[in-house]
């Protein structure tokens, strides 16, 4: 039988084409094959004052000022006006996307400390962890919010009324996150990562579709930053320790920089 093109097909399948979220952070897009898988949640971990909460409101700063990306910040270590007063010193004027409706930052900690809050969008004393879900739900749809912040883990714990075992309110959290369709960076802490626990509570790393970690090494007497992508599903990224610097104009990771 004669050889007839026609009969051989070549079925190629379609690769799944992964939807990227630009980060906002110079240098760490190209790390990640062009941003975050969209919808999914990235822990961000590290010691203290390594710019996790930096990186955190740089993502959603950034997706409403560059990206026209509606953003939610629940900050539950510090006040919303600290938090705003904080920012401008990278010139973050967080308040201006609140009057355009493209920022909401909800207050976690007025009144869990007894201050009375001013604030449009605030948690109340005595919160479950229903109430926590379901009022951060309801923000997220008032803005249509495409990414969320949640700054930090232990502090949810510590804010919420009910104890609850952290890993069922880290599943329940993420659960309703994929739901919202949202792209989130939620914090945690890492006293010392070198140790190899790179969490407060050591599962918070299970829950999150990728980890991100800020550190510090010694070199020559001074301390340098450095971010490591610890993991990043649906995405090929290397596995090495990048420098980041945080000047007046927030964070920069270099892609082609050696720490030692
Ligand atoms: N305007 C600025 N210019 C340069 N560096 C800054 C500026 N503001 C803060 N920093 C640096 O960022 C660090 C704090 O970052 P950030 O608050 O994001 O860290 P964090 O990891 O959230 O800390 P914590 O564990 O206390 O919550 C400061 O210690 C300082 O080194
Ligand atoms: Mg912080």
């Amino acid at each position: 039988m004669a050889f007839n093109p026609i009969d051989v097909k070549v079925i190629s399948m379609p690769k799944h084409v992964v939807e990227r979220v630009k980060t906002g952070v110079p240098g760490l897009d190209d790390l990640l094959n062009g941003g975050f898988p969209k919808g999914t949640t990235v822990l961000v971990t590290g010691p203290t004052g390594t710019g996790k909460t930096t990186f955190a409101v740089q993502f959603v700063y950034r997706g409403a000022e560059l990206y026209d990306e509606p953003g939610v910040i629940v900050t539950l270590e510090e006040r919303a006006q600290d938090l705003r007063r904080e920012m401008l010193s990278f010139g973050w004027d967080l308040e201006k996307y609140e009057r355009e409706g493209k920022i909401a930052i909800i207050d976690g900690v007025s009144s869990i400390v007894g201050l009375p809050s001013e604030e449009k969008f605030a948690l109340e004393e005595g919160l479950n962890v229903e109430g926590f879900l379901r009022y951060v739900y309801r923000v997220v749809k008032s803005i249509n919010a495409k990414r969320l912040v949640v700054d930090s883990i232990p502090s949810i714990a510590i804010r919420l009324n009910e104890e609850k075992d952290i890993r069922e309110v880290l599943l329940r959290l993420n659960t309703i996150l994929l739901e919202m369709g949202v792209t989130s960076i939620l914090t945690t802490e890492a006293e010392d990562p070198k140790s190899g626990k790179i969490s407060k509570y050591g599962v918070e790393e299970f829950v999150s579709r990728g980890v991100i970690l800020l550190d510090l090494i010694e070199k020559d007497v001074e301390l340098k930053r450095y971010l490591l992508i610890r993991k990043m599903r649906e995405t090929k990224h290397a596995m090495k320790k990048y420098p980041f610097e945080i000047t007046e104009d927030g964070i920069t990771v270099y892609p082609s920089g050696e720490i030692y």
